[in-house]
């Protein structure tokens, strides 16, 4: 990718933005190539391929010997309420549907808006190949000696300096580099738990993290969040005050599935609350990189004062997630952390721990992060406007400040799994509501990754989700039976 490329995308980001807001209304006129050339000081070519762009996002339209003009578009969709979750904790399982969903997710025989992960093509993938190459021939022994120790120290000084961008002074010997993110939280969780015990998270949450407490057969507490100002703190409190809670596991900046991300006000309220019940938070700051603004990047653990936030981390969204590496800071837990990890899997690739600290540290990284963010946002507006159009009246979807995941919460007769059976008859897949809790309460809700390829054919499929969707609308399901939760199984 070059920098002209990421200019062209920031301006279609711009202009994107601007017509979120209103600033320029359906019908307006755009400025005209030459003119936004001129008050933007870039290439005439630079706006012909942020307008191309806008065009294939269907925000803007070329009109013949008239310029560019504001698309009609579809009346925005509201966003889902507060979730409700339960105030008891529960037992958890999804770990067969989940399993089954991602196969699924990954099969390239299929559509898929089932993982939240960019495709390849929208990293840096050749920085990233020539970072791996050199640092196979600047250190030609190391992968066949033995890699010992908690990461290499450049990579835990690349990765404190990290910190640093999202407001934490981090030492670098705290660091511990893990097989991604997913391996830093279930040691986080396996040095503050024990089997039976319970741990707060965001409802809906990420479906990896209940299949982690499902195998340290942890109970889950699901508590009330806002897809956009995130989780309840209010709720918290009363969790903390009355249950045996022993860890909180949060994604504070565009949570997964619901792209919810909290105040500056609540990350210090957050901190402080943690520090007062002698919980460990468990934050994960996997995402922060690709929130729109600088202040969303800010970390929980920036306000910790007494060492009760375990910072855990990746590089898996933003760089290459093939190098599989993710980062703990664990706080007053540390040792244990550090210990866990040497017990469990002992040391990470050195050769691509050197070439991850080469990557973070060449001039180049923060524009990759700009040009990702600036490509999913204009992404995630077209995916909505689709939505607006196709989806069955009643339907609420989120509006997350970055990354590349939708919540979309159907009329609550429209079964997600029946939608999803019959969409894979298609060959196209989501994920269903039912993973992102251990309760059934997200049964009318599905998950849209957006990150993966986009263009006609993946619009197309997303119109045919929505018809498929309408048709189940209009055609009402009898009254579920009692509360009972009942996991579907797919069967082969
Ligand atoms: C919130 C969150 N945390 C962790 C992960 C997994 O990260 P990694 O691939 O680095 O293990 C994901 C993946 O989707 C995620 O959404």
């Amino acid at each position: 990718m070059t920098s002209d490329g990421a200019l062209y995308l920031q301006l279609a980001q711009t202009i994107a933005n601007a017509i979120r807001a209103g600033t320029l209304a359906a019908g307006e006129r755009v400025p005209s190539v030459r003119e936004m050339a001129r008050q933007e000081g870039v290439s005439l070519s630079t706006v012909i391929q942020a307008y191309r762009s806008l065009e294939d996002a269907h925000l803007i339209e070329a009109r013949p010997r008239s310029g560019y003009f504001v698309s009609a578009r579809p009346p925005g969709l509201p966003q889902p309420e507060t979730s409700r979750p339960p105030a008891a904790s529960m037992p958890v399982d999804v770990s067969s549907l989940t399993t089954q969903v991602m196969r699924l997710a990954t099969d390239p025989r299929y559509i898929s808006f089932g993982a939240a992960c960019p495709s390849a093509e929208l990293f840096s993938q050749d920085r990233v190949r020539r970072a791996v190459s050199r640092a196979t021939q600047r250190n030609r022994q190391s992968l066949c000696n033995y890699p010992l120790g908690v990461g290499e120290e450049s990579l835990r000084r690349a990765i404190a300096r990290h910190g640093l961008r999202m407001g934490c002074q981090l030492d670098a010997r705290d660091v511990v580099v893990t097989n991604g993110c997913i391996e830093a939280i279930t040691l986080c969780l396996r040095a503050v738990t024990q089997p039976g015990d319970i741990v707060a998270l965001e409802s809906p949450t990420y479906f990896g993290f209940l299949t982690i407490l499902e195998s340290l057969h942890l109970r889950a507490l699901e508590i009330p969040t806002h897809p956009r100002t995130g989780v309840s703190l209010d709720a918290l409190q009363l969790a903390l005050d009355t249950q045996p809670v022993k860890a909180v596991l949060i994604v504070p900046t565009l949570s997964n599935p619901m792209g919810a991300t909290l105040s500056l006000d609540d990350r210090a309220r957050l901190a402080a609350m943690m520090s007062r019940h002698n919980v460990p938070l468990i934050e994960d700051v996997l995402y922060n990189d690709l929130a729109e603004h600088d202040d969303m990047r800010r970390a929980v653990k920036s306000f910790d004062t007494t060492g009760h936030v375990m910072m855990c981390g990746s590089f898996s969204k933003t760089v290459a997630p093939g190098i599989r590496l993710g980062w703990v800071e664990a706080g007053r837990w540390g040792a244990k952390v550090a210990a866990l990890k040497a017990a469990t899997s002992g040391a990470q690739t050195a050769v691509l721990e050197l070439a991850m600290a080469d990557l973070l540290t060449q001039p180049g990284t923060e524009a990759s992060y700009r040009q990702l963010r600036a490509t999913v946002a204009v992404r995630v507006d077209d995916a909505r406007g689709i939505i607006a159009q196709s989806f069955p009246p009643g339907t609420r979807v989120t509006d997350p400040p970055g990354g590349f995941i939708l919540w979309v919460e159907l009329p609550s007769d429209v079964d997600s799994f029946e939608l999803f059976r019959r969409c894979l008859a298609e060959c196209i897949v989501f994920a269903p509501g039912t993973m992102f809790s251990a309760t059934d309460r997200y049964r009318h809700c599905i998950r849209l990754g957006v990150g993966g390829r986009w263009d006609n054919a993946q619009r197309e499929a997303l119109r045919r989700i929505g018809e498929i969707a309408s048709e189940m609308a209009r055609v009402k399901r009898p009254p579920a039976l009692g509360g009972a939760v009942h996991r579907p199984e797919l069967v082969d």
